[in-house]
């Protein structure tokens, strides 16, 4: 029976103090809540919904770009937890199976996490909720048991003495048969300190009706919720630390961890070697075996088997390298391909283009793309040579094997085979230049003396 996801992503964040809505501020470079969604994903839910409210425009938006099939449903007023979830409810009209809430801006709960939550609900428990040892139990809410029964959340607002002892403390995921969920948040009041309908209330309603209600357990670290800019930051630290330590552990060189920045879902493979001070943005598979050098920025690429990029290069979205082509230093290759064991080795910008396999770009060559309003593409055959400091006005194709004098500027294509210079002739006029500093200096001299 397939389940549903709902995300809760409604709250102003207030305490970001920032124009961006909380849950769009980037972690990893995907915004928090795509995290949450990722999470989610690993249940192969049937419907996901997310409850949007402050920024909901670009809420919505983001959640469109991440997955156009997920369902967003607004929450124009933040009365409370269980309120948010009851926005949901039709459009999960129909879906008989579990219903798992998350926090948009709760990013590292785990995907083993969430199978222990399915397996409590298969070993019988009706609603299950993800619990916590808290280290600062806070402002958390608290859970109070009884054996391995969850009786009731008590939010920390309202609790007494006793209850603000315990620390064991709820994450805010829950799961229940959907039915059983809504049915339960529709008995929910607003009669506390917060005067909010509290998600918290179903364990104790559940209770009530004779249901049973437990606990599942995970690290505090991995209910860590963003509120502030602080928080964000220690955030990005633990994910970091967590990507450097896995990226060691399945065997690539990392030859300072502390300076390798990765996104959520940097690939890498065995045996790569990465150097000092490299950030990878999303959507970056490096293959093993491959060299990226120091102080590079990747983004949006893929890096095939034996290439070696860098140090000191940009790879924007949509560069593909073959195996064996190298990129080097001051090059920037943005949603281009370079063949096997092509290089673009110094000071080169390579942009909207293809470079065939063993072709060989001379430094400085740039291809001039964008004529200011439309993008053109650079066709460049296998085995070319292009001069230093060529220009290729695009579009236009380099055939194979054909060659660029240094200096051209390329505006006709070069068949196969063919050599193009594209410049002005030399002219050299013997003893010239003696003879102009002569004349130079014998101005200034006049010049001082008067
Ligand atoms: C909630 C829990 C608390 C738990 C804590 C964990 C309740 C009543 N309390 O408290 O037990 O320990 O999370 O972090 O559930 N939201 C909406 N609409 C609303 C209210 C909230 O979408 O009307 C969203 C927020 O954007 C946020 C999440 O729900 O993503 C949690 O809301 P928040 O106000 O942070 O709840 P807490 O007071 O932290
Ligand atoms: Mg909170």
């Amino acid at each position: 029976m397939g389940c549903a996801l709902i995300v809760l992503a409604a709250g102003q964040g207030s305490r970001m103090n920032s124009d961006l809505p909380k849950v769009l501020h980037p972690l990893a470079s995907a915004p928090l809540l795509v995290h949450a969604l990722r999470s989610g994903a690993s249940l192969d839910p049937e419907r996901t919904v997310v409850v949007t409210g402050h920024g909901a425009e670009a809420v919505e938006a983001a959640v469109a770009d991440y997955d156009d099939t997920i369902t967003c449903v607004r929450q124009t007023e933040q009365l409370g937890t269980a309120h948010a979830v009851a926005q949901a409810k039709g459009a999960l009209a129909g879906v008989i199976g579990d219903a798992v809430v998350l926090y948009g801006d709760t990013p590292f709960i785990r995907p083993e996490t969430l199978e222990a939550m399915q397996a409590a609900r298969a070993g019988g428990a009706d609603l299950v909720v993800l619990g916590f040892e808290a280290a600062v139990p806070g402002r958390y809410g608290r859970l109070v048991t009884e054996g391995d029964r969850l009786v009731k959340i008590v939010e920390a607002k309202d609790a007494t003495p006793a209850e603000l002892a315990l620390t064991l403390c709820n994450s805010g995921v829950v799961m229940a048969a959907a039915p059983l969920l809504f049915d339960l948040i529709a008995g929910v009041g607003n009669a506390n300190a917060a005067g909010e309908y509290y998600l918290t209330d179903i364990a104790g309603l559940a209770n009530a009706r004779g249901l049973t209600a437990r606990v599942v357990r995970c690290d505090e670290a991995e209910t860590l919720g963003i509120n502030t800019r602080a928080e964000l930051a220690a955030a990005e630290a633990a994910f970091q630390a967590r990507a450097r330590a896995e990226a060691l552990e399945t065997g690539v060189t990392l030859t300072d961890p502390a300076s390798t920045y990765f996104a959520y879902d940097t690939v890498i493979g065995r045996d790569a070697v990465i150097g000092p001070q490299v950030f990878f943005g999303p959507d970056v598979t490096i293959e093993s075996g491959a060299t990226i050098r120091g102080f590079c920025h990747l983004e949006g690429c893929h890096v095939a088997r034996g290439a070696v990029v860098g140090p000191f290069a940009r790879l924007r979205p949509g560069a593909e390298l073959a195996e064996d082509a190298h990129v080097g230093n001051f090059c920037e290759i943005k949603n281009a391909t370079l063949g096997e064991g092509a290089k673009v080795n110094h000071l080169s910008y390579i942009g909207d283009a293809s470079v065939g396999a063993r072709t060989n770009i001379g430094a400085g060559t740039i291809t001039c793309n964008y004529d200011g309003v439309f993008k053109h593409r650079t066709e460049i055959g296998e085995g070319a040579f292009i001069g230093s400091d060529t220009m290729l006005v695009a579009p236009v194709r380099i055939g194979d094997r054909a060659m660029t004098g240094s200096g051209s500027v390329i505006t006709q294509d070069v068949p196969d085979g063919a050599l193009a210079l594209g410049r002005a002739r030399q002219d050299t006029k013997p003893g010239f230049a003696i003879r102009l500093m002569d004349k130079l200096r014998a101005a200034k001299a006049r010049a001082t003396k008067d």
